[in-house]
């Protein structure tokens, strides 16, 4: 595996490998992986020659800066599970190395997107990953970039931003990777303590029961049930729970029968925010 650091060096590696006409997948990461970020670059290497992954804990996008101090880095695992899976190309760079001295985001207009869910508790939140992850497609330009969809509105926010911005990319959502228990992963599972990682699949189940739930008339109960929930829960606090349609992620008051929702959770374990979601 190539590993770059500077724009400069993947950029000229690229640039010679798309003069051979070879395609590029790529899969922009935050580092500590896990078998979700592999699974992206695993179906990545499927239908593209040349797969290059990213590592980069961008600052504009953490609303709190303990968050960022405390996300977990562990680079020489990540290299190592890259190179097992046969990644072509890792860009590692440094935050001087992306935004020079000036640590800001571009303000984008996501058409109301990024009002929703965790635009209400993360303020900046999706400029900062709009700015980040604009600049990475300038750098690496791929074909095909691809994204997990437990963070769907992410998801829908950069599928916008490249619509808008008419990027020639596409982007390729992929389901949620579980552990055997159905806890969603994320590389923040790594910072629950022994206790709230044994606790923790009850945020799916609960979402499986919602699932099981849902009707044409009873979203304000369920709501209320999903509060309930997590009132009684002694590791648990919930944050949101909204069922929402998956195009405009607008919550909803009543089901249309031609449309597709979701339903979506953010909870905290302590200091630890989850986020999750499921078809409905
Ligand atoms: O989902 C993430 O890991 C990040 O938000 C992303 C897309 C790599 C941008 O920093």
């Amino acid at each position: 595996m190539k590993i770059f650091n500077t724009k400069q060096e993947i950029k000229s590696y690229l640039t010679t490998q798309k003069e051979e006409h070879k395609t590029i997948g790529f899969v922009p990461t935050m580092g500590a992986l896990h078998q979700g970020h592999l699974s992206l670059v695993k179906k990545a290497k499927k239908k593209n020659d040349i797969v290059v992954v990213s590592i980069f804990v961008n600052p504009t996008q953490f609303d709190k800066k303990e968050d960022l101090t405390n996300y977990p880095k562990t680079i020489e695992n990540d290299t190592q599970l890259l190179e097992s899976i046969s990644c072509d190309v890792l860009f590692f760079p440094s935050v001087e190395e992306i935004y020079d001295h000036h640590i800001l985001s571009e303000k984008f207009d996501f058409d109301g997107l990024e009002h929703q869910m965790e635009g209400k508790f993360r303020p900046g939140h999706f400029d900062g990953v709009g700015t980040i992850v604009k600049t990475l497609f300038k750098i690496v330009a791929p074909n095909k970039a691809y994204f997990g969809q437990k963070d769907f509105q992410q998801l829908q926010i950069i599928k916008k931003m490249v619509r808008k911005n008419r990027l020639n990319v596409k982007i390729k959502g992929c389901p949620i990777f579980r552990e055997n228990d159905g806890l969603a992963m994320s590389s923040r599972n790594t910072r629950l303590s022994e206790e709230q990682r044994a606790a923790a699949p009850f945020i799916y189940k609960v979402l499986k029961k919602v699932r099981k739930k849902f009707g044409p008339e009873n979203i304000i109960e369920l709501n209320e049930w999903v509060e309930n929930q997590f009132k009684k829960h002694p590791f648990f606090k919930l944050e949101y729970f909204t069922i929402a349609d998956e195009k405009s992620l607008e919550t909803i008051k009543n089901r249309e029968s031609n449309k597709k929702y979701r339903a979506f959770i953010a909870v905290f374990a302590g200091k630890i925010r989850l986020i999750d979601n499921i078809r409905l």
